[in-house]
C-alpha cells in the first residue's frame, strides 16, 4: 500500500525571495508541528533554493552547464549556500520534533542534460529504513553532457515520489495553487483540478530571478508524478493547516494534479 508523503517546501515560503540569505524559521518551524501531528505517516522532505540558491546560480549561469572556468567558484558556491540552507531547515525540523537528516543531492545524484541519471538510495533507504526523514533540496549538480547544472527540487521531488511509490506528492508555495484567467470576466480563479488538457491553456506569468521556472515546470512535475498514480497537490504552505489537512486525506484550498 502506497504510503509515503513527499512534500516539496518551495523556496518562496521558505526564505524572503527578496533579500539574500533569508531563512523563515517561522514558517519551517510551523511546518514542522504538522508534520509531527500527521505521524506515524512516512514523510520525504525536499526544498527550493529561494533567495540562498538561485541569485547565485544565476549570476553563475550555472544552470546552463560548463563554459569558463570563473564559474567554477559559482557552481561550489551555489552548493555552499544550499548546504547553509540546509542545515537552517534542517535544524528547525529537529526543533520541531521530527527525526531529520539532510541529504545533499550534489553528493548523491547525478544528471544527463539535466534530466536525473543516478541516485545513489543507499543513504536515503539506510536513513528512512530506521525512522529517520530525509530532507534533501534543489542543487547544483554534476551532469555527464553539461558538466553541471541545476536540479530543481522539484524535479527532484518529482523523482523521488516515482520511484518510491509515493502515496502523495505535495508541493508547497506561496499561493494558493494554479490560477486560471476568465476571458469573460476577466477574473483569475483557482484551478481545483488540473490536467495536462487544462495546462495547456494556463497563461503561466514569467519568472524572473528564478533559474528553474517557476511554476510551468512545477506542473510538468507535477504531471509527471501524477501518471505514476501519486496523488499531487500545489497548495499554500503559508497558511497554517493546510499541509497537515492534506496529509489527513481532508479537502483543502488547493490544485490537485491529475493525468486525466
Ligand atoms: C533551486 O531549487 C535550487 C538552486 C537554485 C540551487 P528550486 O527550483 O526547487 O527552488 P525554489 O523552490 O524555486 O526556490
Amino acid at each position: 500500500m502506497r504510503r509515503l508523503i513527499v512534500l516539496k517546501l518551495g523556496g518562496s515560503i521558505i526564505t524572503n525571495k527578496k533579500e539574500r540569505f533569508s531563512f523563515n524559521r517561522d514558517v519551517v518551524l510551523r511546518i514542522g508541528n504538522e508534520l509531527r501531528s500527521s505521524w506515524p505517516t512516512p514523510i520525504f522532505v525536499v526544498h527550493g533554493g529561494g533567495s540562498f540558491g538561485h541569485p547565485i546560480a544565476e549570476a553563475y549561469g550555472i544552470k546552463k552547464g560548463y563554459r569558463r572556468p570563473e564559474q567554477l567558484k559559482g557552481f561550489v558556491e551555489t552548493i555552499n549556500a544550499m548546504k547553509k540552507l540546509n542545515d537552517l531547515v534542517v535544524s528547525a525540523l529537529s526543533d520541531a520534533g521530527l527525526p531529520v537528516i539532510g541529504i545533499s543531492p550534489s553528493c548523491t545524484i547525478t544528471t544527463n542534460d539535466g534530466d536525473i541519471e543516478t541516485c545513489n538510495f543507499d543513504p536515503i533507504f539506510s536513513a528512512m529504513d530506521i525512522g529517520l526523514i530525509p530532507v534533501m533540496h534543489g542543487d547544483a549538480v554534476f551532469d555527464r553532457k553539461l558538466k553541471f547544472t541545476i536540479l530543481s527540487g522539484d524535479t527532484l521531488a518529482s523523482y523521488i515520489a516515482r520511484k518510491l511509490k509515493a502515496k502523495q506528492l505535495i508541493f508547497a508555495v506561496d499561493v494558493d495553487g494554479v490560477y486560471g484567467f476568465d476571458k469573460e470576466t476577466s477574473q483569475r480563479f483557482l484551478i481545483e483540478e488540473l490536467t495536462e488538457k487544462v495546462h495547456m491553456t494556463v497563461k503561466y506569468e514569467s519568472t524572473e530571478g528564478d533559474v528553474t521556472g517557476g511554476m510551468f515546470y512545477k506542473v510538468e512535475e507535477a504531471l509527471a508524478a501524477a501518471s505514476y498514480g501519486v496523488e499531487v497537490y500545489i497548495i499554500n504552505g503559508l497558511i497554517p493547516g493546510r499541509i497537515e489537512a492534506v496529509i489527513k486525506g481532508q479537502k483543502v484550498v488547493g490544485t490537485r494534479v491529475k493525468v486525466t
